[in-house]
């Protein structure tokens, strides 16, 4: 992860909020080349989900919506995580977050230790214990350490149980509720009639438009509703860089079903779909798995849930959920509104309200994976031959920032700058091009496969003087090989546009 933040911060892609201010937990800004990646994944997912299939369509809906919105919707009541702070050193905690187990010596409890959730918590929480054994002199044999998450304590383990900041035990409170919207004022009164909320989800303006979509007349069921939008959440402790932060993009789907299809293999077909999205990206289909939710932990709203998990640098993670949400959300906004959400079915002459399967992704948890995916370390000979070390991103011509740099291959050569400066104008017109005349040809490869550039284009003498022909250069195995212009062209349409 380190490596990561280093080199989004370093070329430019990501930088933190507010950073000559001390920076902005939670909030990050997206630099010129992260702008472009975040775009591209944004471009790729609307092309794929919404203008390749006829049967989803698109929207985009305000960010602050009536509040009762989010009354009928359950958020007011129910959105929120578990919290614990820590009284001494005023931290705070996400329970489920917060691991701890109890210290036996011989079946005999010395105390307890806890853990901040992370890929080594059992290493971690099993050093503490022995180190607890040690300090206290104890002869017998350690427990095994089974970790529990705080919101499974008991309220005689709050004393007992030791703050993650301190140390120590006797300063965390219980665990409370925490309200995870953000409030903001509306109009020129502030009182509480003013109240309204940054949309923590973008899933609650498709419901709320679903009947305007339903009346142009575009659609049958089963179809569905495509949103991308900015959404946000309070987060207790953002973490993990952009993985969980308080303002963040959502890309979202309501997929609307009748009440009699098979949402079980509906829901089935979705987790593939998605699946062979994230690898259509450059994301490594192996290092997918899924998360079936069992029953006693789906959210208020779902009937069954999976997540599409992802090997991030800091542990296998949540990228993508995958619910079967019934007829929750349209039946509450129905009896909220008062307006019918019914729709009737030509094929079966049916009038009912629909059923939803909802698969609803990060934007900047998507970028997060397809950095780690792409960052790569290997070593590859120098211009003089030297083996050296080199970073690069290996993006998906798809989704790359930059997709071809024109490298003229000395810069005081004016035939060489002009016929690059040509070629580098007509590829502009389609692409993110990128043109460098400056330095050693091999750091000028450098510099691009540090930012993911899939394609380096040479302009060189055999160019003007013989046959026209290009050097074309690959990223990821540095292989060059000479093709015509045209030839060019069509090259990257298949592997930037396919
Ligand atoms: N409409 C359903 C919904 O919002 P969710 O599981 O809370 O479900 C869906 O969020 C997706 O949004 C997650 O799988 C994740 O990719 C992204 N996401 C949620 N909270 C996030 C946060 N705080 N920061 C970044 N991405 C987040």
């Amino acid at each position: 992860m380190e490596n990561i933040v280093g080199l989004c911060k370093r070329r430019g892609f990501i930088f933190q909020s507010s950073e000559i201010y001390g920076g902005y937990n939670g909030f990050y800004d997206y630099g010129p080349l992260g702008v472009e990646l975040r775009n591209n994944i944004k471009q790729a997912w609307w092309r794929d989900m919404v203008q390749r299939r006829d049967d989803i369509e698109g929207l985009d809906s305000t960010i602050i919506m009536h509040p009762k919105i989010w009354e009928a919707s359950g958020h007011v009541a129910g959105f929120s995580d578990p919290m614990v702070d820590c009284k001494e050193s005023k931290k705070r905690y996400r329970a489920d977050q917060l691991f701890f187990a109890p210290v036996t010596v011989d079946g005999q409890t010395i105390g307890y230790v806890s853990v901040v959730e992370c890929i080594d918590q059992q290493e971690i929480a099993e050093k503490a214990a022995a180190e607890m054994k040690r300090k206290m002199a104890k002869q017998g044999e350690l427990g095994p350490i089974v970790l529990k998450d705080y919101t499974e304590s008991k309220p005689e383990e709050h004393a007992l149980v030791p703050s993650p900041a301190t140390g120590k035990p006797g300063s965390l409170t219980e665990p409370r509720e925490f309200k995870l919207m953000f409030e903001t004022k509306v109009g020129p009164l502030a009182d509480d009639s003013a109240t309204a909320y940054l949309r923590p989800e973008t899933a609650q303006g498709i419901f709320v438009n679903y009947k305007n979509i339903v009346d142009t007349g575009r659609v049958k069921i089963p179809f569905g509703i495509a949103q991308i939008g900015k959404a946000f959440r309070n987060e207790i402790t953002p973490r993990n860089f952009i993985f969980r932060s308080r303002e963040f993009e959502q890309m979202e789907i309501e997929y609307f079903i009748a009440p009699s299809a098979d949402w079980k293999a509906l829901h089935r077909e979705w987790i593939d779909t998605c699946t062979d999205w994230l690898v259509s990206i450059g994301l490594d289909r192996n290092g997918i798995t899924e998360d079936i939710h069992p029953q006693d932990k789906l959210a208020f709203y779902s009937q069954a849930t999976t997540d599409l998990m992802y090997q991030f640098p800091h542990g296998e993670q949540e990228l993508w959920g995958i619910a079967c949400r019934g007829d929750y959300d349209l039946k509450q906004h129905q009896e909220h509104s008062g307006k019918s959400m019914t729709i009737f079915d030509e094929a079966t002459k049916e009038k009912f309200v629909p059923h939803v399967i909802e698969p609803s992704l990060g934007v900047d948890r998507t970028l997060l994976a397809v950095l780690t995916a792409a960052y790569t370390e290997d070593e590859v000979p120098n211009d003089k031959g030297k083996v050296e070390k080199r970073v690069l991103l290996k993006f998906s011509p798809k989704i790359a920032p930059v997709k071809v740099a024109i490298f003229p291959l000395l810069k005081n050569k004016p035939e060489l700058v002009e016929r690059a400066t040509a070629l580098y104008k007509r590829l502009q017109r389609r692409w993110n091009v990128f043109y460098d005349a400056s330095g050693a040809i091999g750091r000028r490869y450098r510099r691009q496969d540090e930012i993911g550039t899939p394609f380096g284009v040479t302009i060189d003498f055999d160019t003007i003087e013989k046959d026209g022909t290009v050097t074309l250069r690959d990223r990821d195995t540095c292989e060059q090989r000479r093709v015509t212009e045209d030839e060019l062209i069509k090259y990257l349409e298949e592997q930037i546009d396919a």
